[in-house]
């Protein structure tokens, strides 16, 4: 039975350990990111190790026309996708209105436009197809404002809202999606978004392995939303609500300010 997933931002991090996870299931792989070279690595040891079939394809998919460019290819090469994960995305510290709005505008190309396009190709073809899975990278950010991380958090906050709406729609048609929250995980995510020293980043609890597996599991199981700490689950919801927003956001900062 046919059972490939298309991984974004799977050339590094937790989109790549989501590959590594997929491929050691036995599922073939459409790996998709900037970095050809990284991709071409990971497709030759996941084809050595697991004897799966990977197509790798180098796209810029935050880019005006990359997602569409990006669908063109997976179905000119006459591929199907069972699984759709949505990983790529990226964050930038600052306040707002000091960071380059060419970097914002971005953000909100990839987390946010792409995301929804390739849920809307793909999603449109696996419910003709009578059943598939997606699996949305949110964040933990997406329960709160962010202070120096305003675009950040809010891309994550639409990702928490569309991912459960989407799965609302299409589960009668075979398809559910999963939101993934993650808190802060040891990856390339901290260099690019440069968190230097900032607080948050002495919080990394999980393996970007040990988040991969959180989530694909989840998305197996057909959760609709997998928070990979349980008391970071509790705090967000059952507490968090409760607290009032200026203090929430002053803590926010607080983590994500620089001390050196
Ligand atoms: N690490 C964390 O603390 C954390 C916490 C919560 C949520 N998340 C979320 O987890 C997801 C994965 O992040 P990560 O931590 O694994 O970070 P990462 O190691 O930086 O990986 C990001 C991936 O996205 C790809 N990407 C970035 N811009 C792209 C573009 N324009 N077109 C195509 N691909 C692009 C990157 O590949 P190329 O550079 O090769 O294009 C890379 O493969 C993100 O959605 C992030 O928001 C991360």
């Amino acid at each position: 039975m046919s059972n490939t997933a298309l991984i974004t931002g799977a050339s590094s991090g937790i989109g790549a350990e989501l590959a590594r996870y997929h491929a050691s299931k036995g599922g073939d792989l459409i790996l998709t990111a900037r970095r050809a070279d990284r991709l071409a690595d990971l497709k030759a040891e996941l084809e050595r190790d697991h004897g799966i079939t990977a197509h790798a394809i180098a796209q810029d998919i935050g880019a005006v026309d990359g997602a569409a460019a990006l669908a063109a290819q997976i179905e000119g090469a006459g591929l199907r996708v069972d699984i759709l994960i949505n990983n790529a995305g990226f964050g930038g510290l600052g306040n707002h209105i000091e960071r380059p709005l060419t970097d914002e505008m971005a953000m909100i190309d990839l987390n946010v436009k792409t995301l929804t396009e390739l849920t809307h190709v793909f999603g449109a073809k696996m419910a003709a197809q009578g059943g598939g899975k997606i699996l949305n990278v949110g964040s933990v950010a997406a329960f709160m404002p962010g202070p120096k991380q305003a675009v950040y958090f809010a891309t994550k906050a639409y990702v928490q809202s569309f991912s459960q709406a989407i799965d609302h729609e299409l589960r009668p048609r075979g398809v559910t999606c999963t939101v993934l929250c993650p808190g802060y995980v040891e990856t390339e995510f901290g260099d690019r978004a440069d968190f230097g020293d900032a607080p948050m980043t002495k919080n990394s609890k999980l393996t970007a392995a040990q988040v991969a597996k959180i989530g694909y599991d989840a998305m197996q199981r057909g959760k609709l939303v997998a928070i990979t700490e349980f008391q970071m689950a509790v705090a967000l919801n059952w507490i968090l609500p409760f607290v009032p927003r200026r203090l929430v956001m002053g803590l926010v900062e607080k983590v994500q300010t620089k001390t050196g």
